[in-house]
């Protein structure tokens, strides 16, 4: 018998499933991976985790390698409890923390249990790419708002979230990534905080904040999250053990109100979230989190620096911007005016060097103009080489004016 044809599989697949399916990233990687955001192999504590994972065969050796609790292990709810308590004078307690596989999984959770076919849902302009999908597919009616230095500009949010109620549709999920934004960079002021927040309890609106990169800060004062902004429950906040650790773990978190918990895991078919994993990454953790932080801290700013440094010299003689953020891992470059995108894409190929196309982040189009930089996963002489052929593509691919620098 003939196997049956991708049309015979579209009718077959659920609507959600026809939206559109995803390439295995497989293939050969560029020489230069300016692209995805991956943390840094070398920062990887490879030995100290061989020692967490004897210890944990050793301890308690037949919990590990069983299923585990709904809600993830305790012993690592209560080590994100206790990184939030301490490092930012929360007052969490383990019944506010949901485990998962990777922030992704914790996004996708939410995603599936606030948002309905036709929902119109607020989100950043630029976003995280992998979002956009993954609310594509529940069908959301995705409205990106811009953002400017000083994060998303919650006064075009209150407009349309008034306009919306006026047309008789309710908003029920404003997604945004209020520190060290990917791709574009900036971080939410307290002020914009606190506004988005009120808007939240005036609208009725869940407000999910995406806190990937939170404890990466090179440069500048930490603002205070809007989970600790909230005294009303309209704010859950995810988290990562990917960029402070590995992203190897497929270890994140929810916090939220203890009742939304529920709701939430009830979209995991059981079994819990790795119970070995948990287990090695909070053995280690446990008596690492806040060296290891300084660490990458020290690692990742003299990254971004170079980064910075070869933009400036690759471009600083055409009218590019850039951002020049104070934590997490990207640069949002804009290209210089009369660039090809298509023609850096060619040259970038032709050099093997990856990089994010804008308009993979833009929730309604557009972006063409826009590229993401990740400073983080090449070696420094790498991450330079590979910044200096990039601009030499862009500049080959148009006719930039000459001009400043700045975002
Ligand atoms: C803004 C943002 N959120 C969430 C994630 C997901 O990370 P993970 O699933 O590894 O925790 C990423 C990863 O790149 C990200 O950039």
């Amino acid at each position: 018998m003939t196997a049956i044809g991708a049309e015979r599989y579209r009718e077959l697949l659920s609507r959600r499933a026809a939206r559109g399916s995803r390439a295995n990233y497989g293939g050969i990687a560029p020489t230069y991976q300016l692209g995805s955001g991956k943390p840094d192999p070398a920062s990887f504590p490879k030995h100290e985790l061989v020692v967490a994972m004897a210890d944990v065969m050793e301890i308690e050796g037949d919990d590990a390698l069983t299923y585990g609790a709904l809600y993830g292990w305790d012993g690592l709810r209560d080590l994100v409890v206790h990184k939030y308590n301490v490092l930012e004078g929360l007052k969490l307690e383990r019944d506010n923390v949901l485990l998962t596989n990777g922030s992704n999984d914790a996004i996708g959770l939410i995603i599936q249990a606030f948002v309905d076919e036709g929902d119109p849902i607020i989100c950043e302009a630029p976003t995280f790419m992998a979002t956009i999908g993954a609310f594509r597919r529940q069908g959301a009616d995705l409205l990106g708002i811009e953002l400017d230095d000083e994060g998303l500009r919650t006064d075009l949010v209150a407009e349309r979230l008034a306009a919306l109620r006026e047309a008789g549709r309710r908003c029920k999920l404003i997604y945004t990534i209020p520190t060290f934004q990917n791709p574009a960079g900036p971080t939410m002021s307290e002020r914009r905080r606190r506004h988005l927040v009120k808007l939240a309890r005036e609208y009725e609106v869940m407000i999910l904040e995406d806190d990937a990169y939170a404890e990466l800060r090179y440069d500048g004062q930490p603002q205070p999250s809007m989970y600790s902004l909230d005294d009303a429950g309209f704010v859950v906040r995810t988290g990562t053990v990917s960029k402070i650790l590995g992203a190897g773990f497929r270890l994140g978190w929810v916090i939220a109100p203890p009742m939304l918990l529920g709701y939430l895991s009830a979209f995991n078919f059981g079994g819990g979230i790795s119970p070995l994993a948990s287990r090695i990454c909070a053995y280690y953790l446990k008596d690492h989190l806040e060296p290891h932080i300084r660490e990458l801290i020290d690692i990742y700013r003299a990254k971004r620096d170079s980064m910075l440094e070869a933009l400036q010299q690759g471009l600083g003689d055409t009218d590019a911007a850039w951002s020049r953020p104070e934590g997490g891992f990207f640069i949002w470059v804009k290209l210089p005016s009369g660039t090809d995108p298509q023609r850096v894409s060619e040259l970038a190929d032709a050099a093997s060097v990856g990089y994010v196309s804008g308009t993979m982040c833009m929730p309604n189009g557009g972006g063409e103009d826009h590229i993401r930089l990740a400073f983080s996963y090449d070696q420094p002489e790498q991450l330079r080489e590979g910044t200096r052929l990039l601009c030499e593509a862009i500049k080959q691919a148009g006719v930039g004016v000459s001009s400043g620098t700045t975002f």
